[in-house]
């Protein structure tokens, strides 16, 4: 797996970064929302350049214009619940592409064993697509793989990125070990420190589900 690091660059996408993160923005869900989707849009851009293109000729009312298009069949693959205002801004860049979506949460564990449940999962055909399948933390990496194997019912897609806000060392090392072959690329908006005791990213910025819907049963 190929990892590229969006903070590896001065872009505005640190200040999404920063309100994403600081306990005071944080008060405000909407905007912690609204800094999910702003982060996904950026990423979904900057994965844009990655994509197979094809000359195609537009018509103005003037004349023709030959302009290099992309021709991918994106999925945008989105783990419920934390993932969906990620997937609003993917979908931003990518308009014409289709959805799938599958649920996962973590019953409260630790690093060593971290349960997680998958109870529903609806796709297109994934045969031949390029499948963005993207969800805001990666911690351990296993609401990742879990999410990727179910999507796999669906046919298995010609290009595979896994995208996220911040990443864990330990839920990089794990889809290593998943996705050992660089043709599956893992975006990321920033790699943080470690794992705590609970499996939460340290510094991280808390439960994002949580913070984006409120805290759940
Ligand atoms: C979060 C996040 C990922 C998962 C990452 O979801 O959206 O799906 O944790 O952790 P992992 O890499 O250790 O699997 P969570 O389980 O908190 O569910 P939620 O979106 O319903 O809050
Ligand atoms: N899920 C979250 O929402 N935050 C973490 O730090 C880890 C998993």
């Amino acid at each position: 797996m190929k990892v590229i690091n969006l903070e590896a660059t001065n872009s505005v996408l640190n200040t999404y970064m920063a309100e994403l993160r600081d306990k005071q923005f944080q008060q405000n869900r909407t905007l912690f929302r609204r800094n999910l989707t702003r982060i996904g849009q950026v990423m979904a851009y900057e994965l844009s350049r990655t994509l197979d293109y094809s000359s195609v000729n537009v018509t103005t009312p003037l004349g023709t214009r030959k302009m290099s298009l992309p021709t991918d069949h994106i999925v945008i693959g989105t783990v419920l619940r934390a993932g969906l205002a990620f997937h609003e801004g993917f979908l931003h860049v990518f308009d014409k592409g289709d959805s799938a979506f599958v649920a996962a949460y973590r019953e409260e564990g630790n690093v060593e064993r971290m349960k997680i449940h998958l109870e529903y999962m609806a796709s297109p055909h994934l045969t031949g697509s390029t499948l963005l399948l993207v969800d805001p933390m990666l911690a351990t990496g296993g609401s990742m793989e879990l999410a990727y194997k179910a999507f796999l019912r669906a046919g298995e897609p010609k290009k595979l990125h896994l995208c996220v806000t911040i990443a864990a060392p330990e839920g990089i090392d794990h889809l290593h070990r998943v996705f050992p072959d660089d043709s599956v690329t893992l975006w990321t908006a920033a790699i943080d420190e470690r794992l705590n005791e609970n499996a939460y990213i340290v510094p991280g910025l808390g439960d994002a589900g949580d913070l984006s819907f409120g805290e759940k049963m």
